[in-house]
């Protein structure tokens, strides 16, 4: 695959090939089940990425606290995997977060070492906090999970506005360029290999 990839958030329109997306993943029991309703219901959580006018990929980033949030239904396309795509659905959650301020990010997976390519670290699962497995119960294999945890500290990029130099520039006639540090992420077209 020599072609662009364009990671943004996902739309109401996308729901179906999310869906479509994630199903055979869920019934292999590698990520959890999300029926369409889920899926709406958390659209805004939902990244995509884009190749050729087609659904490559997706992920949703899950925010528990300021110091927490997960990376969760991770999937790409089989036709489209082992080209970055993975990489920059995973990069693009962790930008979106940080922005927002969060301070670290986890996943529960079984893809180990995809994730610590990505620079996550091993963590026990006892060290992240009940309130994370409130959805794991709906999974068939909750009993017995052998998921492995990998977490990530976040840089913050959060961007303060400083309403002073704001005053200034208006008073110059000037405007202050503002950054948005809650717009879906990081959209834009990434070349991959
Ligand atoms: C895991 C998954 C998302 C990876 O997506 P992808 O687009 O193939 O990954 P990328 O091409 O971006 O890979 C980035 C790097 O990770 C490596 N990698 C990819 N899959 C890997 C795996 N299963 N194990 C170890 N490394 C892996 C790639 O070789 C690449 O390494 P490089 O930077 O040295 O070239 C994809 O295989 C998938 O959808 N799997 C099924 C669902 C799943 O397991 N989701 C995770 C739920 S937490």
């Amino acid at each position: 695959m020599n072609s662009s990839i364009q990671i943004r958030s996902a739309t109401v329109d996308d729901v179906e090939e999310v869906y479509q997306l994630l199903l055979p993943y869920a019934e292999d029991d590698i990520i959890l089940l999300r029926d369409r309703d889920n899926i709406f219901q958390h659209l805004q959580e939902f990244l995509v990425a884009e190749f050729d006018g087609k659904l490559a990929g997706t992920v949703c980033a899950h925010i528990y606290a300021e110091n927490l949030a997960e990376v969760r239904s991770l999937a790409v396309d089989p036709v489209c995997q082992q080209h970055g795509v993975g990489h920059l659905l995973v990069e693009a959650c962790e930008t979106w977060l940080s922005g927002l301020g969060v301070s670290k990010v986890f996943a529960l997976t079984y893809v180990t070492g995809f994730f610590i390519k990505q620079g996550y670290s091993i963590v026990s699962k006892e060290s992240l906090p009940h309130k994370i497995w409130t959805v794991c119960v709906h999974c068939s294999r909750f009993a017995d999970c052998d998921e492995v945890a990998v977490e990530k500290a976040l840089e913050n990029k959060t961007v303060k506005i400083d309403s002073r130099k704001e005053r200034q520039d208006a008073k110059k006639g000037k405007t202050t360029e503002r950054k948005a540090i809650n717009a879906p992420a990081y959209v834009g077209n990434q070349q991959v290999k």
